[in-house]
């Protein structure tokens, strides 16, 4: 059994399993490379030689536990139709939404828009550097991905001020979501994938109606995923009330972020926890590094735990850092 997978279903394993969300990224100078000769993200996430290069990346260099697969959460509006690209230094642009042709995308169109990613899965899993390791493929949740499309820009300066407008476009969105989310869950999984990771970015902009938002639509994907078999990971970045969101959704296991007590969670929370460390911890020194990894470590010692960051590594971070977290994460005894 894998590391990672002891970890779920809650044993404490030899060595303290890690990964890190975002590993394959803009801090690799070999992935920014292959970024250099591809312009287009969206067309470099649909080529399943090249991001299978990349998804490998972390691991020849760090051994990871797990891969998480070269992509992202917005080929999901893209599979719909929604035109998205990415601006140089600025992040995501979505085009216009026309909810009508979304209404009338079939299943299949879907998953040929998005078939690459199929393929890059049932590549990885036939890959020997795979073996004993997890391969996670990963989904937006709903109301980031709501965000995503209505904003159509990334909302780190606010929601648009009529975002809320039109509810009957929001309650329809919510339900096309629910489907095809669905439908890539399944898609990676018959594909090869061995957990689902939930990104919710974005849940700490819901200010109300936690119920329509954030619990009832993750629920329904956390339920789904576990009805094909595979464990599911949920983090729902910056929400007030991790122990809450545990007992309603309760997921396998639950991603925390940086402002997350960690020690206080434990008081509330039995299932397998991952994740936590502030990635500007990785900009700082080794010694720092090793004071502020240790205290997770130290406070997850008898708790099944995942080694993780509390949001994606930075692009800024050096290469000597990380290699120098997994040595203090596969040391700590
Ligand atoms: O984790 C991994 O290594 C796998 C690949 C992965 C990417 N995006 C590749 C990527 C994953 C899991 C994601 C998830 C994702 N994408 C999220 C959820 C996690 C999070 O960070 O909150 C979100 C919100 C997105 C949307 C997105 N994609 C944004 C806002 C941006 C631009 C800003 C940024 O962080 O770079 C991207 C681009 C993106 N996705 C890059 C990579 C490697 C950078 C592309 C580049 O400019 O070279």
């Amino acid at each position: 059994m894998t590391p990672i997978k002891e970890c779920l279903i809650g044993k404490r394993t030899d060595i303290n399993p890690i990964w890190l969300m975002r590993q394959a990224g803009r801090y690799l100078p070999e992935f920014r490379e292959i970024r250099k000769n591809n312009p287009d993200f969206i067309n470099l996430c649909l080529n399943s030689n090249l991001s299978e290069e990349i998804t490998l990346q972390p691991l020849n260099r760090f051994g990871f536990d797990a891969a998480i697969i070269f992509s992202d959460i917005l080929m999901i509006p893209y599979g719909l139709g929604q035109d998205v690209k990415f601006k140089k230094n600025f992040g995501p642009c979505l085009g216009n939404l026309d909810v009508t042709k979304l209404s009338n995308i079939s299943e299949s169109d879907f998953t040929n828009n998005l078939s690459p990613i199929y393929e890059l899965l049932g590549n990885l899993k036939k890959n020997d550097k795979l073996k004993n390791k997890d391969l996670i493929g990963f989904v937006g949740a709903p109301w980031t991905l709501l965000v995503y499309m209505i904003n159509k820009v990334s909302p780190k300066n606010g929601l648009v001020s009529n975002f809320f407008s039109d509810i009957s476009l929001i309650n329809n969105l919510l339900k096309i979501l629910d489907k095809f989310i669905k439908v890539h869950i399944r898609n990676q999984v018959n594909a090869g994938a061995t957990i689902i990771q939930i990104f919710d970015s974005w849940s700490g902009l819901i200010k109300s109606d936690f119920d329509k938002y954030l619990y009832d639509p993750t629920l329904s994907l956390v339920n789904y995923t576990k009805s094909l078999g595979v464990p599911v990971i949920c983090f729902p970045r910056g929400i007030t009330d991790y122990s809450q969101f545990c007992k309603i959704v309760k997921p396998s296991m639950i991603n925390i972020d940086y402002d997350v007590d960690a020690k206080n969670l434990l008081k509330s929370v039995d299932i397998p926890i991952q994740g936590g460390l502030h990635p500007e911890i990785l900009l700082t020194n080794k010694a720092h590094l090793k004071k502020e990894v240790n205290k997770y470590l130290e406070i997850f010692k008898d708790h099944p735990y995942v080694f993780n960051l509390g949001h994606g590594i930075l692009p800024e971070t050096k290469i000597d850092m990380v290699e120098e977290l997994v040595r203090i994460v596969r040391n700590y005894k």
